[in-house]
């Protein structure tokens, strides 16, 4: 997946600026613990709410692959 393809509209989250936000945290449990916590950095899905899936795929895509 590219850096700088788009994930969220709304807020202007890229891929890139999700997996900064992913490497920020020190440790999360699952998912959805990540969710919050990039959500927190980024604020994606905090608009339209259109991108929620694609962000959590995102997310666990970047998860699986570390
Ligand atoms: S596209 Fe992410 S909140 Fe609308």
């Amino acid at each position: 997946m590219q850096e700088n393809y788009m994930i969220c509209n709304c807020k202007q989250v890229s891929y890139g600026d999700i997996e900064d936000a992913l490497h920020e945290q020190k440790k999360f449990d699952d998912v959805m613990d990540a969710f919050k916590g990039v959500q927190e950095v980024t604020h994606c899905s905090t608009g339209c709410g259109g991108c929620y899936n694609k962000v959590l795929d995102t997310i666990s895509e970047i998860m699986m692959s570390k």
